[in-house]
């Protein structure tokens, strides 16, 4: 018996070492998209995370064991926070932390939940999921909801009970005001941080400061599990509504008893068939949890590695005085450049599709901003929400923007043929 643990363990040792010797022995342009020279996103990773996803499977840690807790341990204190809720992609997250707010009694259906009008599409979704009316707020030039325009409809709109702030490719919002609003209003405060993972301002990360935050680990974000994402919080309260609704609305203090459970009509009742909640499976595996471990721990060096490639694009770029590029840094901000957006100055006379389509045929790939304006998309125009203003720097940003890459994937010699076909095309 012995003797066989010990061949168990060389074995896995040899396993583990030939996993380190393969990523010794390739460059990231193996891991990178091949399709592309400067692709927009990509996951940077070696072979710790990869190891620490073989020794799940080789213990047999599959679903929500030691390291999805340690997970949710590590994440949530690095933002700052109590609690972590680990989940199987950012939508889910949002999906809980809107849910998590209608189980505590704070939302009730109809109520309205103000967004950026410039955002990804599971922002609004699950608000509309849930029998939450959206309100769509005007952003500004760095793409964040304009709280001039958010005051404006907390003063003309009734029932905006909650705002769901989302902190966009990297770019802190402008929490302190959002806080004292939310003061002066009450309304409850989610922000989604899916795309500024390690963004802070004045030291605070963002994600800390509101009711509860969202994350998503999907690949092309600042660090990845493949696919996943949290709920984090400072209550308690919602720490255990968020994990009940994740796992079929099932008691946070289940412990699997067999003949555990009598109560009205369930007597000496099975425990694990006993449901408190209208919940979801929103569960994240213990392999991508371990990934996510592995990645948090380069969290910050990444995103250095992504200010550098801002640094070096804006540097380059700045020259052409008919884009807009993004601030640097501010003395405030700590930025994190999810990606590189650029938008076209007005009266600048750049068609942005043959621009785009200049870069993408020389292998510079680009994505619009998200979904443009949330209520010209197809599925939502028809459906309920309210507007406060005409949306003008949205729609702006809907015809004159787009982003590319600015991830730790891409080496000076990338960032510099992204510049040189900029330069080609505007000059
Ligand atoms: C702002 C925002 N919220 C939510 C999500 C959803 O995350 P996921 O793709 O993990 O479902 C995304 C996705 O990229 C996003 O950009």
């Amino acid at each position: 018996m012995e003797n066989w643990k010990t061949t168990k363990n060389s074995i896995k040792k040899d396993i583990y070492a030939n996993v380190e010797k393969y990523f010794k022995s390739i460059s990231l342009d193996d891991l990178k998209p091949s399709k592309w020279k400067v692709p927009i996103g990509g996951g940077f990773y070696d072979h710790n995370e990869v190891n620490s996803v073989i020794e799940c499977y080789l213990n047999g840690s599959l679903s929500i064991q030691k390291p999805v807790a340690e997970f949710e341990e590590n994440f949530s204190s690095y933002i700052g926070c109590k609690y972590g809720v680990a989940t199987n992609s950012g939508t889910s997250a949002n999906i809980l932390a809107l849910n998590t707010l209608i189980e505590s009694g704070e939302l009730i259906a109809g109520d309205k939940v103000a967004i950026p009008a410039t955002t990804f599409i599971s922002v609004v979704t699950p608000i509309l999921q849930l029998g939450l009316v959206p309100v769509y707020i005007d952003v500004k030039d760095d793409l964040n909801m304009n709280m001039k325009e958010l005051k404006r409809a907390l003063l003309f709109e009734e029932n905006i009970k909650c705002v769901m702030i989302v902190h966009t490719l990297g770019f802190p919002a402008d929490m302190e005001t959002l806080m004292k609003l939310s003061e002066d209003y009450n309304f409850k405060t989610i922000e989604d941080c899916c795309e500024s993972h390690g963004a802070s301002i004045k030291g605070k990360k963002v994600g800390s400061y509101g009711d509860i935050s969202t994350w998503s680990f999907y690949v092309a974000h600042n660090m990845t599990t493949a696919e996943g994402g949290m709920a984090v919080t400072n209550s308690e309260n919602y720490n255990t509504i968020l994990s009940e609704l994740r796992e079929f609305g099932r008691l946070k203090t289940y412990k699997g008893e067999r003949f555990g459970y009598t109560k009205d009509n369930l007597v000496d009742f099975d425990e694990r068939y006993v449901f408190h909640r209208i919940g979801w499976n929103f569960r994240m595996a213990d392999a991508p949890a371990s990934f996510g471990i592995q990645q948090l721990k380069k969290l910050d060096e990444m995103n250095k590695i992504r200010k550098s490639n801002a640094k070096f694009l804006i540097d380059n770029l700045k020259k052409h005085k008919n884009l807009i590029l993004p601030n640097y840094s501010s003395d405030e901000c700590e930025i994190t450049y999810y990606s590189f957006p650029i938008t076209l100055k007005e009266g600048s006379n750049i068609s942005r599709k043959s621009f785009v389509q200049h870069l993408e045929s020389n292998g510079v790939e680009t994505r619009a901003i998200m979904c443009g304006t949330l209520p010209d998309q197809p599925s939502l125009k028809n459906s309920v929400h309210a507007i406060t203003g005409d949306l003008k720097v949205s729609r702006y940003i809907r015809d004159h923007a787009f982003f590319i890459g600015c991830h730790p994937m891409l080496k000076q010699e990338h960032l510099q043929h992204a510049v040189d076909t900029i330069d080609g095309y505007l000059k």
